[in-house]
């Protein structure tokens, strides 16, 4: 967090299962329609938010989902943070490349989630758990 950006902390949701994932999706769809976001912003916030929510239930339960509204002066955003403590990822720009998967899956959630947010942020290592932090900036009018 920089100097002039300031945080409020809205939700914090618990992840082990399906249903949580649901949880967090609309948790975050809801607080970013709150603080200004619309139409396909709303959509691909609620994508990112899933992909992190659903790589915590395949690789990492239980695990987290943190919501804040953040503001660095006139300017308000959402900050997603998904963490951890489960194996980490041992190889972080490995784990960044399109169809790199581990489980068989796509390998599109954490690129395509780093796409659909403006700042994108993973601090992991092998045996001490995983923290994605992504932030999205509400639209200037
Ligand atoms: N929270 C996590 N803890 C441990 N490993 C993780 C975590 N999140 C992702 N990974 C690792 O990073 C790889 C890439 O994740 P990503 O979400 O991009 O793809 P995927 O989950 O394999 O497939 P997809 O999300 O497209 O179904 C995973 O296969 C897994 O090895
Ligand atoms: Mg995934």
């Amino acid at each position: 967090m920089k100097d002039n950006e300031a945080r409020q902390v809205g939700r914090q949701i618990p992840i082990t299962s399906d249903l949580d994932i649901v949880e967090a999706r609309m948790a975050a769809r809801t607080l970013a329609a709150k603080i200004g976001f619309t139409g396909a912003n709303l959509v691909m916030i609620a994508t990112a938010v899933s992909e992190v929510a659903r790589n915590i239930v395949e690789y990492a339960k239980p695990g987290e989902v943190i919501l804040s509204v953040i503001e660095n002066g006139p300017r308000r955003g959402l900050e997603v943070v998904a963490r951890d403590n489960g194996p980490g990822i041992p190889d972080v720009a490995q784990a960044m490349v399109d169809g790199y998967s581990t489980s068989r899956g796509l390998g599109l959630g954490l690129p395509g989630s780093r796409r659909l947010m403006d700042e994108f942020y993973v601090d992991s290592k092998a045996g001490k758990g995983t923290t994605v932090t992504m932030r999205k900036w509400v639209p200037e009018k």
